[in-house]
C-alpha cells in the first residue's frame, strides 16, 4: 500500500476525478473506491490517509460513513477530507470527524448528479462543465500542496440542524426513490450497471438488469447507461443525463486505483 491512501466515493465521477487529480499532484497515492465488500480496511502503514466524497441529501452517503467506522488509521497518521456538492456541503464533514478526526478538510462544488431533483445545470452558482473542470485543476493542486505541507484546519467542519435533519430522513427517501427504478426495453444486458453499483445492487436476469432496493442513490447505473434505458420517474427520460466528462466506467468500477 502506498503511504498516501485516499478513499472516495463517487457515483458520477466529480469525486474520483478531483481524488485522481489530487493524488497526482500529491506524487502519487492509492485511491480505494469505496465499494462494497469493503476490501481495504487497514491503512495504519499510511502516512496521509483522506477522504472524497460527494454531499447526498444533505450529508455523507451513509456509505462513507460505514466504511470510515471500519478502517483504521494510525494515530500519527495525517487525515484529511474533501466533500462535493451541487450548492451546500451538508454535515459530511462533521459526521466523518467523529469517526476520524480531521486535520485538514476542505468544500468544493461541481455538476448535481441527482437528475430526478434537479438538471446537473442546475449547480448553484450556475457554471458550465468545463469551467468546473478547470477550477477542479487549480483546486486539487491547492488541495495537494496544502496535504503534503500537512496544512491543519483550525475550523470546525461545517454543521447545520436543518441539513442533519434531511440527511436523517434520507435512507428513507433513499429507500422510496429506489422502488421507483424502472429498466426499459432499450437495455441490452450489458451489465455495466451491475459493474458501477457501490452495493452490488444490481444483476443480470434474462439479458436485462433488475435493479434491488438495496440503493446508495448515487446513480451510477442511470448516468453512464449507454443504452439510457434506466429511470426513475418520468422527469429522468426527459433530462439530459451527467457524468464526469473525465472519469469512465472502467475507471469507477474498480477497487484500488494507483497513481
Ligand atoms: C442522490 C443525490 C443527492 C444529492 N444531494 C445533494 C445535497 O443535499 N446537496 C448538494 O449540494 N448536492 C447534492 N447532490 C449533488 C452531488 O453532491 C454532486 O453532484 C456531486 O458532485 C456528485 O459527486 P459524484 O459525481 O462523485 O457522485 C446530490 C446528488 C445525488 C445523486
Amino acid at each position: 500500500m502506498h503511504k498516501n491512501v485516499i478513499f472516495c466515493f463517487s457515483g458520477t465521477g466529480n469525486c474520483l476525478n478531483l481524488a485522481k487529480m489530487i493524488a497526482r499532484d500529491m506524487g502519487g497515492a492509492d485511491i480505494v473506491m469505496m465499494r462494497r465488500p469493503f476490501e481495504t480496511t487497514d491503512v495504519r502503514e499510511a502516512e496521509r490517509v483522506g477522504f472524497v466524497f460527494p454531499c447526498f441529501g444533505g450529508g455523507a452517503p451513509e456509505d462513507v460513513l460505514t466504511y470510515a467506522r471500519s478502517i483504521r488509521v494510525s494515530p500519527e497518521a495525517y487525515t484529511f477530507a474533501v466533500s462535493m456538492s451541487a450548492s451546500y456541503p451538508g454535515t459530511g464533514l462533521h459526521e466523518l470527524n467523529k469517526i476520524i478526526p480531521l486535520n485538514y478538510w476542505r468544500t468544493v462544488r461541481h455538476h448535481c448528479s441527482c437528475i430526478w431533483l434537479f438538471p446537473h445545470k442546475m449547480m448553484l452558482p450556475p457554471i458550465s462543465v468545463e469551467a468546473a473542470q478547470k477550477q477542479h485543476e487549480k483546486l486539487a493542486l491547492d488541495i495537494a500542496y496544502d496535504v503534503m505541507t500537512k496544512k491543519a484546519t483550525t475550523k470546525a467542519p461545517p454543521y447545520n440542524a436543518l441539513n442533519a435533519g434531511e440527511n436523517k430522513a434520507w435512507p428513507m427517501i433513499a429507500k422510496k426513490k429506489a422502488a421507483a427504478f424502472r429498466v426499459s426495453g432499450a437495455c441490452i444486458g450489458c451489465g455495466q450497471c451491475a459493474k458501477l453499483c457501490p452495493r452490488g445492487n444490481i444483476r443480470i436476469e434474462g439479458g436485462k438488469a433488475v435493479i434491488g432496493t438495496d440503493c446508495a442513490q448515487c446513480l451510477s447505473c442511470l448516468q453512464y447507461c449507454p443504452q439510457k434505458a434506466i429511470s426513475i420517474g418520468k422527469i429522468t427520460d426527459i433530462r439530459e443525463h451527467y457524468h464526469n466528462p473525465n472519469v469512465t466506467p472502467a475507471d469507477l468500477a474498480q477497487q484500488v486505483i494507483h497513481i
